[in-house]
């Protein structure tokens, strides 16, 4: 089966009770916020959330002012999105980020959201934004910090890139796991630039947890790319 569908089956099953765990998530509520403020002002650009899930990620852009579009492997979370936030007027598609249907430099704004690890080859996939992209926008990617492998997993080695198997609030899911430098290695390899590279802290108002004895609230949630096309 094709990578694209496989996320698709995965997300059809498991995009309610996804949803729900995400839009409840601190540290998943406080990476939208500074995405949404690495992109500000927004008004009247044209912003695109690749892997967009329920919409819920896209709904300041909307609210402030930018033309969204949202695609999704998964048609449950398509269809979620359009009941959800119809009153907004956002376009939500059922689309590969790999393989878009968009016309060349079509969007001020790009923004993925722990969306970019369900496929084998990134290249392809980066080339793909990068051709829709304009000239002078820009395009955020949040992935899971890598040091989290070495929290969930006692003794995981860092080096060893590719797919996993993860468990995340007692669901399993899988994704490509990429250390820090094939990230900047497969971005420098795509012609973009990286502009900014941010490690998000975590959320210290929630309890904290202690996990294989390490305390999550000590390391990175996500790393955050702001990359540009020229
Ligand atoms: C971990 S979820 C993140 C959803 C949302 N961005 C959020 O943070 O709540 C990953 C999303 O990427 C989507 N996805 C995976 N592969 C895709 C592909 N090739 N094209 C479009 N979407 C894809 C999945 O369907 C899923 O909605």
């Amino acid at each position: 089966m094709d990578e694209f569908k496989q996320a698709q089956q995965l997300y059809d099953q498991q995009a309610l009770c996804y949803a729900e765990q995400a839009n409840a998530n601190k540290n998943l509520l406080e990476t939208r916020k500074l995405v949404y403020r690495l992109l500000t002002p927004v008004t009247n650009k044209k912003i695109l959330s690749i892997g967009c899930g329920d919409g819920t990620e896209c709904v300041s852009f909307s609210k402030n002012g930018a033309e969204v579009v949202g695609i999704d492997s998964s048609s449950e979370f398509i269809s979620l999105a359009k009941n959800k936030y119809s009153e907004l007027g956002m376009d939500f598609l059922v689309m590969d980020y790999a393989e878009t249907s968009f016309e060349n430099m079509t969007f001020d704004g790009i923004i993925s959201i722990m969306s970019i690890m369900y496929k084998e080859d990134l290249t392809t996939v980066l080339l793909e934004l990068k051709r829709i992209l304009k000239p002078d926008g820009t395009m955020i990617v949040v992935v899971p910090h890598p040091i989290r492998k070495m929290i969930k997993y006692a003794n995981f080695d860092y080096f060893a890139s590719g797919l996993h198997y993860e468990t995340w609030e007692e669901v399993t899911r899988y994704n490509y796991y990429r250390t820090l430098e094939e990230y900047f290695r497969l971005i420098k390899a795509s012609g973009l630039n990286i502009e900014k590279l941010l490690e998000q802290k975590p959320q210290l108002d929630e309890p904290y947890q202690v996990t294989n004895n390490v305390s999550e609230h000590l390391y990175p949630h996500s790393l955050i790319f702001v990359l540009q096309a020229a």
